[in-house]
């Protein structure tokens, strides 16, 4: 569809959704839909709701943050249920103001960014539908203008409970516009957008001494004074402050914490009492959402001041730490690279899952349980399991230290170092190796790490290299196997079937002559060894397979390569192992005879494309993984 296309159908669209009509309208479609009615904050807890919540280990995932937000589910939950489902439900929180804290570039922007467009697309659905009195510059809820002696009345027929009162403004117009009759009011159907100003606001402040509660609450219009004669006539002030044009939506505060505290207690009214004082009227209700974000040091400073102390029993300070799974850092950078100008540039496979284990390890604590170090603790969060370990470990490990994941390296360092080594050596490549030497470069002109943690660093570089060779020969033995998978399968039936000989103490038949054959104790061995099983322990290794096909027969599963953790070591071990010289002359040798090139071309041809190498990088890791084997 071409772009003028759509244009107009989004046109239409808006069109379509359209809705005016008088306050008695309005109170026969509140009947049909009273969830129309619903404060800021349901609404804002309604639409993560609608948007899917699924339930994985017990522990809720919300699809609204999926698309942006990864690995940091714990935290949007307790988010989500402890504050917006509390707030929605008219509890205390409501009042205070949303303080998301958490160390630098670990999403708190994009957080509030999703749920500043995700309101504005919510508003245009039928659940997120939002009305407002015509007119109004803070698009004021229509309900406002039942007068408070009836609205326990109200209340009583309609099952909603109103907050609220009606803005000195729209007093005087339903006086002078309406002559006083509420149900001739206006009302229309809104819709949030930052960019026109409707429901949603930012309020970054300039110089903290200078800053103007203008900005938040509107000021008078001086040109207008002369026409209404007095400072105190609402219609000679502009309701046009942050705080006015977020009504009914949210607001995010950037940089609350570095404002004067003084101009911070304008803050306080609104959010305790649902209301703010703007020039010389009385109190102006809102009904909105106010985020704010700061990290962990700017906080401390600040509740360690006594001044501040009654402003902070009027904030929630939600934590939002990084994310700790190697797999979805990986998928941060991922996404990152996307949206940046070096999509284009091929990252050789692994050198983001490389990245990503140095800086995951830079963000965990050391673990105080018995037999569990750094890199076992980072296999465990990632969900990988760990020989010895289960979920309940997980959770002990996890319960450990609350601090864990405030600090340590950000995405944004990983993605300029990457951007920068593409830039400084104009690579249209790069692989896990150049990723991890350029990170070693940064963080010596890295200004705020100490040089405490600039030498632990240099051990994590050095474990996520380790890490790195091992996945780098792995790939490359398995590329020069003709068919990996395939040989794994028939080495393992072959020693399946010698084993279960073995166990019933039966011969096997030779599939093609057909002789008796007694068990193959060579083979058997050769692949036990590789796992280190001794020959006392071979009996009870293999009764143990034995246990565990027939356990899986019972069950109606299929017993295959992934089944036995250990056996799968022992046969991938096996076949390494027959490799390893080919592997090792192949890849190191300088004048390559013909079948040595057709099979370094054959592996090279594999890693295109079937692991996703280009020619540059699958080159550079056969290159290393020789010079590997031959150390
Ligand atoms: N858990 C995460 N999932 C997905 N992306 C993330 C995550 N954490 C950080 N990012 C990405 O890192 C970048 C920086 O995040 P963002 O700007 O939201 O952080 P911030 O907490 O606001 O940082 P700052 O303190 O510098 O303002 C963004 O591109 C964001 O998408
Ligand atoms: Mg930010």
């Amino acid at each position: 569809m071409s772009i003028l296309k759509k244009v107009e159908q989004f046109r239409e669209e808006e069109e379509r959704l359209r809705w005016e009509g008088t306050f008695a309208d309005y109170l026969e479609l509140l009947k049909e839909k009273p969830w129309i009615a619903q404060t800021a904050h349901s609404r804002v807890y309604n639409m993560i709701k609608d948007a899917g919540v699924e339930e994985v280990n017990g522990k809720k995932e919300y699809s609204f943050f999926k698309d942006q937000l990864y690995g940091v589910e714990e935290s949007l939950e307790k988010l989500v249920e402890e504050y917006f489902h509390s707030a929605a439900k008219r509890l205390d929180v409501r009042k205070r103001i949303l303080l998301l804290m958490g160390p630098v570039s670990g999403g708190k922007s994009t957080l509030v960014t999703m749920l500043k467009r995700g309101l504005e697309q919510y508003s245009k659905t039928d659940k997120g539908a939002v009305f407002a009195i015509k007119g109004c510059p803070m698009h004021e809820d229509p309900l406002h203008l039942i007068p408070t002696h009836l609205r326990k009345d109200f209340q009583e027929e309609y099952g909603i409970k109103i907050e609220g009162n009606l803005s000195p403004l729209n007093m005087m117009r339903v006086e002078e516009e309406y002559g006083g009759r509420i149900e001739d009011v206006l009302v229309e159907r809104i819709f949030f957008s930052e960019d026109k100003r409707t429901g949603i606001g930012t309020f970054s402040p300039s110089d903290p001494k200078s800053q103007d509660i203008a900005d938040l609450t509107g000021s008078i219009d001086f040109s207008t004074i002369a026409e209404y004669g007095s400072e105190s006539d609402p219609r000679a002030y502009r309701f046009d402050g942050e705080l006015n044009k977020a009504n009914r939506g949210m607001m995010e505060f950037q940089e609350m914490l570095k404002c004067d505290e003084k101009f911070l207690w304008h803050l306080l009214s609104l959010t305790q009492e649902g209301n703010f004082k703007a020039g010389r009227f009385a109190l102006i209700s809102a009904d909105e959402l106010i985020v704010a974000h700061t990290n962990e040091s700017e906080y401390k400073s600040f509740i360690s001041n006594k001044k501040n102390e009654a402003l902070h029993s009027r904030i929630i300070v939600m934590k939002v730490p990084y994310n700790l799974k190697v797999s979805e850092e990986e998928r941060i950078y991922k996404k990152m690279i996307q949206d940046s100008d070096l999509a284009h540039v091929h990252i050789a496979p692994h050198a983001l899952k490389v990245a990503a284990i140095f800086t995951i390890l830079t963000r965990l604590k050391e673990p105080s349980k018995q037999g569990v170090d750094l890199l076992k603790k980072m296999r465990l969060y990632d969900g990988e399991s760990v020989e010895g370990f289960n979920s309940q470990d997980l959770e002990e490990l996890k319960q450990e230290d609350p601090d864990e994941g405030m600090s340590g390296i950000d995405p944004r360092y990983v993605i300029n170092r990457i951007s920068s080594a593409i830039i400084r050596k104009q690579l249209t490549s790069i692989n896990a190796l150049d990723v991890l030497r350029s990170i070693k470069e940064g963080l010596s002109e890295h200004a705020s790490i100490s040089k405490e943690d600039r030498e632990r660093y240099m051990d994590f570089i050095a474990i996520a290299r380790k890490e790195y060779d091992a996945i780098a020969k792995k790939e490359v033995q398995k590329a020069f196997v003709y068919s990996y998978d395939e040989s794994a399968k028939t080495l393992m039936d072959n020693y399946l079937d010698n084993v279960e000989a073995y166990c019933n103490k039966n011969k096997l038949r030779d599939p093609l002559t057909g002789e008796e054959m007694t068990p193959d104790e060579k083979l058997m061995r050769s692949i036990e060894e590789q796992i280190g099983i001794s020959e006392n322990a071979k009996k009870a290794f293999r009764e143990e397979i034995l246990i565990r096909i027939s356990a899986y027969a019972r069950k109606g599963k299929k017993f295959d390569y992934n089944s036995h953790e250990r056996l799968r070591e022992a046969i991938q071990k096996k076949l390494f192992a027959d490799l390893k010289d080919i592997v090792k002359i192949t890849t190191s040798t300088k004048t390559p005879d013909e079948s040595q090139l057709k099979k370094v071309n054959e592996v090279i041809a594999r890693l295109i494309d079937e692991h996703g190498y280009n020619s540059v990088s699958a080159n550079e890791l056969l290159r290393y993984v020789g010079s590997l084997l031959n150390r």
